[in-house]
């Protein structure tokens, strides 16, 4: 890959850590300045570069070395400082979820277009290694109609729910797990199976006695006529993990990534075995490997002219997705 994608990075929390990592293994770009509100954390992640670090996001949009501006940001503010990003005329990554409102999103897409300038959004879903062989085995016909699905994000922020002051436990700042972690599942069923066809109902719990939720189920219709149930949840005290499960009469595919090997195609009540699929055991990493994967490819995307596999399109269409559920969410008492 020739060429340097010279990049800024506003918020450095531990997600920016793995987008560096991505840069880093790119061999393309180049780490030219950091911004965090706390400009120490800015400071001693800009040192080993000899990059610029500021406090204030605007002065590193003003900042005429950057081109690329990658916001790592709490939700309310990928919209503010992603639009603002592309008016000054840089390429912008912004983190998932790309907005909290759709129409927000098909503005940055907008706006980015009418600029000349490439704008994606991290949805890390697209570059998980399990997903691209499931969707090869969905492809082949294997499987024939499917007719059921059942998703699982799960994993623990109680930690981080403990902070009173972390944006994650305000609904009007986070977006509550349905956003945060519903993007995720929605960006995957319109990249399989042509997206949500409706929302049944929605269920929400609020376990921890914040007002954004943490965990949430959804049952639902998808564009095949399939149904689905999905469950989301901020309060498994389990190494972060997403379950897939896709039955068709001809046979069932399998992902978990705390399984080993996480996953697995079978056909049929005799086929104890079933067929591996192509995928590492990594229950530590698989995450991490897909965001590297999806920051190599923005790189890749910006040097060779092309668009990257993550279309933000589909990214905002998995927001128009959550504004559904929200319209239907049914608080569940504590238990
Ligand atoms: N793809 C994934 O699986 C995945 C996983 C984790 C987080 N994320 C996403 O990454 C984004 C960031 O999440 P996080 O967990 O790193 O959050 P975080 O709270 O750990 O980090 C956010 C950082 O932004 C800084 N910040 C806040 N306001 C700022 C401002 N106005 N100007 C400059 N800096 C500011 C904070 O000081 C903090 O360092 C979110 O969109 C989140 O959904 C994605």
């Amino acid at each position: 890959m020739e060429g340097n994608v010279r990049v800024g990075l506003i918020g450095l929390g531990e997600i920016s850590l793995i987008h560096e990592a991505g840069y880093q293994e790119s061999g393309a770009a180049q780490l030219v300045a950091f911004c965090d509100v706390d400009i120490e954390r800015a400071r001693e992640r800009a040192e080993p570069y000899g990059a610029k670090y500021y406090d204030d996001y605007e002065k590193l949009l003003e900042d005429e070395e950057v081109e690329t501006v990658d916001i790592m940001l709490p939700h309310y503010l990928h919209y503010k400082v992603a639009k603002e990003a592309l008016l000054a005329g840089k390429h912008v990554v912004v983190e998932k979820p790309v907005t909290m409102k759709y129409q927000e999103a098909m503005d940055l897409i907008r706006t980015a277009k009418s600029m000349g300038l490439r704008f994606f959004v991290a949805e890390n879903t697209r570059y998980v290694k399990a997903y691209q062989e499931i969707l090869q085995v969905l492809r082949s016909g294997e499987l024939g109609n499917v007719y059921y699905v059942r998703t699982l994000i799960a994993g623990s922020e109680v930690a981080r729910y403990s902070d009173t002051g972390s944006w994650i436990r305000q609904k009007s700042r986070s977006g509550g797990i349905v956003l945060d972690a519903g993007v995720h599942t929605f960006y995957l069923f319109r990249w399989f199976f042509g997206g949500i066809k409706e929302i049944k109902d929605a269920f929400s719990w609020h376990l921890l006695g914040a007002d954004a939720e943490d965990n949430a189920v959804i049952i639902g219709e998808l564009s095949n006529g399939a149904f689905f149930v999905s469950q989301f949840s901020d309060t498994s005290e389990l190494p972060w993990t997403e379950r897939l499960e896709v039955y068709s009469r001809n046979g069932v595919l399998l992902v978990d990534q705390l399984v080993n090997p996480p996953a697995k195609v079978y056909h049929g009540t005799m086929d104890e075995e079933g067929r591996v699929l192509g995928v590492e055991y990594d229950p530590v990493g698989w995450k991490a490997r897909s965001i590297i994967e999806e920051i190599k490819d923005f790189v890749g995307a910006i040097v060779e002219k092309r668009d990257s596999l993550a279309d933000p399109e589909d990214a905002a269409y998995a927001v128009k997705d959550v504004e559904e559920v929200q319209s239907k969410l049914s608080v569940r008492e504590h238990i």
